[in-house]
C-alpha cells in the first residue's frame, strides 16, 4: 500500500521544449508546465494519445532529458530548479545536482525492448554493466551470482547470461530490460509503455511481474500507457495528458467513475465499461479534428480546438490546474464556476 504521507517524486511546472535548429521560436513544446507528485510505494498511471509528451515527461523527471524549466524534487531533495517567468525567461540561475547517486535510485523500463538493449553485449554484460557503474558487487563471484539471481527473478534461464538479445523473444527481452533496471535496487521506476510492443498473450505476465516486484521491493512506479484500460487496474492514481499539458489527475477509481475534464471524458467514452449501469450513462464521444502540432500549440486551453464545450475564454486563457475535489485535479474553465 502506498504511504499516504510521503512523496517520493515531486515536480512543479516542469517544462521540456526541444528547440529545432534553424527554426525560430521555442521549438517542440513537448511538456508544458506539468505539476504532480508520486507517493512512495504507489503506481501513478500516465495516459494520453501518442505524441502528447508522456515519454518526454518520464525522461525529463529522470533528467535523461535536461528540463527547460520548473522544479524536480526527489525524496525531499531538489535535484533541478529553474523557475521561469510568464514569458518563459529564467528568473535566476538553474540549480541542478550530480545525478550519479540518483541514477541508482531512479530507473526506466523502455517501450521497445529490442532497441533498448545493446545488440553487441550479452545479457549478462548488459545487467553486469549496471552493477559495475554503481560498484554494487564485492567481487567477480558476487557479480555473477547477482546476474544469475536477477535472471531467475525475471523468469529467465540463468544459463542464458552468455546469449545476445536477438536470441530472445520480445517478452524475454523486456524481462532483460526489467532485470537491468532492478540490478541497481532502485526505488522509483518509470515504466514507459513496457507492454505495448509485446504480444497480447504475454502482456499480463509482464504486468503481474512488475506488480509482484513492487510489492516485494516497495517500488514506486510512473506507469505510462496510451490506453486507460492498461493502467486503470494497476494504478493508485492516474494522470491524463493532452498535447504536453496535464489536464486531469485523480484516484484511479474516482477518475474512471467520475472524470471531470472534457478530454478525459472523451478518452473514457472509448473504453468499454464492464459495469452496465455506468455503461448506460456513458455516451461515446468522438473527437473531431487532429491533435494540433506541439510546435505551434493552440492558445489558451490546448484542447480548445477539439473540445465540444469550448468558449471564447478557452482560446484566450490557459486554465489553471486546480484541486476541485480532494485529490482530484483538473485544468478546465468549466470547472471554475
Ligand atoms: N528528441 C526530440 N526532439 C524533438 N522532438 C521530440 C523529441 N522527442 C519527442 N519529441 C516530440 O515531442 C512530442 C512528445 O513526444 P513523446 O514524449 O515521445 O510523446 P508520447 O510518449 O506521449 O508518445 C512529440 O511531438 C514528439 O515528436
Ligand atoms: S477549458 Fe474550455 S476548451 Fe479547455 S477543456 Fe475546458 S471547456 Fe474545453
Ligand atoms: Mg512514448
Amino acid at each position: 500500500m502506498a504511504n499516504e504521507e510521503k512523496k517520493l517524486v515531486e515536480i512543479e511546472n516542469l517544462r521540456k521544449y526541444f528547440p529545432i535548429k534553424g527554426t525560430p521560436g521555442p521549438g517542440v513544446q513537448a511538456v508544458q508546465d506539468v505539476s504532480l507528485y508520486i507517493k512512495k510505494g504507489e503506481t501513478l498511471g500516465l495516459v494520453g494519445e501518442s505524441g502528447c509528451g508522456k515519454t518526454t515527461l518520464g525522461r525529463t523527471i529522470l533528467r535523461l532529458y535536461e528540463p527547460t524549466g520548473g522544479k524536480i524534487i526527489y525524496d525531499g531533495q531538489t535535484i533541478f530548479d529553474n523557475p521561469l517567468d510568464k514569458e518563459g525567461k529564467p528568473l535566476g540561475k538553474a540549480k541542478s545536482v550530480n545525478m550519479l547517486p540518483y541514477r541508482k535510485k531512479m530507473q526506466i523500463i523502455f517501450q521497445d525492448p529490442s532497441a533498448s538493449l545493446d545488440p553487441r553485449m550479452t545479457v549478462g554484460e548488459i545487467i553486469g554493466e549496471a552493477i559495475d557503474i554503481h560498484k554494487l558487487a564485492a567481487n567477480k563471484k558476487d557479480r555473477a551470482d547477482m546476474i544469475k539471481g536477477l535472471l531467475a527473478r525475471v523468469g529467465l534461464n540463468t544459463e542464458h547470461a552468455n546469449r545476445y538479445p536477438h536470441e530472445f523473444s520480445g517478452g524475454q527481452q523486456q524481462r532483460v530490460g526489467i532485470a537491468r533496471a532492478l540490478a541497481v535496487k532502485p526505488e522509483f521506476i518509470v515504466c514507459d509503455e513496457p507492454i505495448s510492443a509485446l504480444d497480447v498473450s504475454i502482456q499480463s505476465q509482464v504486468v503481474n511481474m512488475l506488480e509482484d516486484m513492487q510489492a516485494e521491493m516497495g517500488l514506486t512506479y510512473l506507469f505510462i500507457a496510451h490506453d486507460l484500460s492498461v493502467v486503470r487496474h494497476i494504478s493508485n492514481r492516474i494522470g491524463v495528458m493532452y498535447l504536453g499539458s496535464l489536464v486531469e489527475l485523480g484516484e484511479s477509481y474516482e477518475l474512471n467513475r467520475h472524470p471531470i475534464h472534457p478530454y478525459t471524458q472523451t478518452l473514457l467514452s472509448a473504453v468499454p465499461v464492464p459495469d452496465p449501469q455506468l455503461s448506460r450513462t456513458r455516451k461515446r464521444i468522438i473527437l473531431e479534428g487532429d491533435v494540433p502540432s506541439p510546435m505551434n500549440p493552440p492558445s489558451g486551453c490546448r484542447f480548445h480546438t477539439r473540445c465540444p464545450y469550448a468558449t471564447k475564454k478557452c482560446s484566450e486563457e490557459m486554465p489553471k490546474f486546480k484541486e476541485h475535489e480532494p485529490g482530484h485535479w483538473a485544468a478546465c474553465h468549466l470547472l471554475d464556476k
